[in-house]
């Protein structure tokens, strides 16, 4: 514990965005042994269901609405947990820094000192053990996005990050296959399993579409989670503050530095921004009948009762 909260931060701060876990064996006994605290707070969701939004939600409840300190770029506050499962051993994936400081994510997070907010997009079944078993009791805030609009931010995400160059037809393809999508596949088991848990007295399951509908009553169902209550002006002021539109332009979450970066180092043309529709249902104006129609086939397969019944188009 000899290093210092924020000397860590300033490394963290070096970081770069990444996709697939690809080198999650190299690290997968240090994640399963991890150390867990009862006062951890842990973010976790699919790729792009709304982590972003519900992170920053969550740390300016559990911050009091801390607006000075908020004024740090979001990974930094609220590291994501997993992120060197990215790299290779040498760190010489495209554009990551790992040369450049001398701790894992993982490891930056132990020394953090509590209360530590983490976000992770790893299923239930990789947690670190302790949250599996239920040894450790860390407040858990779960959000779910409807898988077609998930995909179709997925496509923008990797178009904008990686210069991935295949048409959004094609990509659907690749994310309805289970084998073929590394990323945190399959979309339905990472769902399910926490669905099924919604009901533990430490976990929140909330879901991006109720955000957009109600942004208020799910902040205010955080906020008794957290054990947290809010005053009405700040209750005005955080949802102003978690507005799309003031999301989209503030630079400590909306992530414009580093796409970039990134797309400086692809050496492509800037097509999106991470903060790009913020809408519900955006996969109606994006996506051909041909794949919605492979979408509702594999959704048909997979569905939950009692979620997103009004938004799959079915
Ligand atoms: P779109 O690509 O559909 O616009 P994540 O943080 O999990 O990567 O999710 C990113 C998605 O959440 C993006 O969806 C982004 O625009 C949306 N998002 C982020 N902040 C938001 C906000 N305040 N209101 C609505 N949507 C938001």
């Amino acid at each position: 514990e000899a290093l210092v909260y924020h000397d860590l931060f300033k490394k963290f701060g070096n970081w770069n965005i990444c996709y697939l876990p690809k080198h999650y064996s190299n690290h997968s006994a240090y994640i399963e042994q991890f150390q867990v605290r009862d006062e951890d707070v842990w973010v976790v969701s699919f790729i792009k269901a709304g982590t972003t939004w519900t992170q920053e939600m969550v740390w300016m409840i559990g911050n009091d609405m801390d607006f000075e300190n908020a004024k740090t770029i979001l990974p930094v506050r609220f590291p994501y947990f997993e992120f060197d499962a990215s790299w290779d051993e040498n760190g010489n994936d495209t554009g990551t820094t790992k040369g450049k400081r001398n701790m894992t994510s993982m490891e930056i997070v132990h020394h953090m000192p509590s209360t530590r907010y983490i976000k992770t997009h790893l299923p239930f079944n990789l947690l670190p053990r302790q949250m599996q078993t239920r040894e450790r009791s860390p407040k858990i805030i779960y959000v779910a996005r409807n898988p077609k609009d998930v995909c179709v931010s997925f496509y923008h995400h990797k178009v904008l990050t990686e210069a991935y160059d295949k048409s959004i037809d094609e990509f659907v393809d690749e994310f309805v296959d289970d084998v073929s999508q590394s990323n945190y596949a399959p979309y339905w088991s990472h769902v399910k399993e926490f669905w099924k848990r919604r009901h533990q007295s430490n976990i929140l399951f909330i879901t991006f579409e109720d955000m957009k509908r109600d942004l208020r009553s799910v902040v205010e169902k955080a906020s008794k989670f957290m054990g947290k209550t809010l005053s009405e002006s700040d209750m005005q002021k955080l949802l102003s503050h978690l507005s799309f539109e003031s999301m989209k332009s503030n630079p400590y979450v909306n992530y414009d530095e580093i796409t970039d970066k990134l797309t400086r180092v692809h050496g492509t043309e800037r097509k999106t921004h991470f903060m790009r529709k913020g809408k519900v249902g955006s996969w109606k104006e994006e996506l051909s009948v041909q794949s919605v129609q492979k979408m509702d086939a594999w959704i048909s397969k997979n569905r939950i009762p009692g979620l997103w019944e009004d938004v799959l188009g079915q």
